[in-house]
């Protein structure tokens, strides 16, 4: 295995310890979403939150290593163009992404990066624009996730909290599915019940709950 493969391993569960009780949530995880849905399948996913630190980014990006695992070919794009984080965990250079594909706009190549996962390709966020929500609710946005569609299998999306910004519920109406992160003991029920509220209101289709629990390190739960 390579440097890098080695060094992504740390933050990976998925490739850590793939016999791991918190790597087969995430199988049971990948499972539940293929069948959330048989009529139309899931293609476009997005992962959020109420709050900083409940543990999206971390989820998506062992999601995705799970799902390329399965031999789909999976995208992980960075819309979370506040705090970014998924070119850290794939140790990947962020000077190109999803912000100069919008700003460049063209139709050039996508700058998609490969991971060491086999199938699992990475965009991350780019530079930070002043206004991320107009970005990401922009015309060129909704022609970019139409390109990844022709891209992948699965392509997933990180972004900030649905309570705080307008970021992720700009985005939600234009995923096939919404997946809420919430952690275990910590995310306030209030919270959960508004963010469920704001995703609603744009007629997002929340497939299910992620159950993050730091803590106790007893891993993932999901609840569909
Ligand atoms: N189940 C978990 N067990 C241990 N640490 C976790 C877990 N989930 C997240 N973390 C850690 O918590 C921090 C925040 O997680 P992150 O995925 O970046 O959250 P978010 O994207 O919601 O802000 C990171 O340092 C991450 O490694
Ligand atoms: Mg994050």
């Amino acid at each position: 295995m390579s440097t890098s493969a080695t060094s992504i391993e740390t933050g990976l569960i998925t490739l850590r310890d793939p016999r791991s009780p918190a790597a087969e949530a995430y199988r049971t995880l990948r499972t539940n979403i293929q069948f959330s849905s048989l009529d139309k399948p899931i293609h476009t996913l997005m992962m959020t939150s109420t709050a900083a630190d409940e543990g999206k980014t971390t989820s998506l990006a062992n999601l995705a290593v799970t799902i390329a695992q399965a031999e789909q070919r999976v995208i992980l794009v960075d819309c979370d163009l506040r705090r970014p984080g998924l070119h850290d965990i794939f140790n990947a250079p962020n000077e190109h992404g999803l912000t100069s594909v919008i700003l460049e706009q063209g139709d050039g190549l996508l700058p998609l990066q490969s991971t060491p996962v086999p199938g699992l390709r990475l965009l991350t966020s780019g530079p930070l624009p002043p206004r991320p929500a107009d970005l990401l609710g922009s015309r060129r946005m909704e022609t970019l996730i139409e390109r990844l569609r022709g891209e992948a299998d699965m392509i997933l999306f990180d972004t900030p909290p649905v309570v705080a910004v307008t970021d992720a519920a700009v985005l939600a109406s234009r995923m096939d599915g919404v997946l809420l992160v919430l952690q275990a003991g910590k995310t306030r029920r209030d919270r959960a019940r508004e963010a469920r509220r704001l995703l609603e209101k744009v007629k997002a289709n929340i497939i299910g709950v992620v159950l993050n629990n730091a803590r106790l390190e007893t891993g993932y739960g999901y609840y569909g």
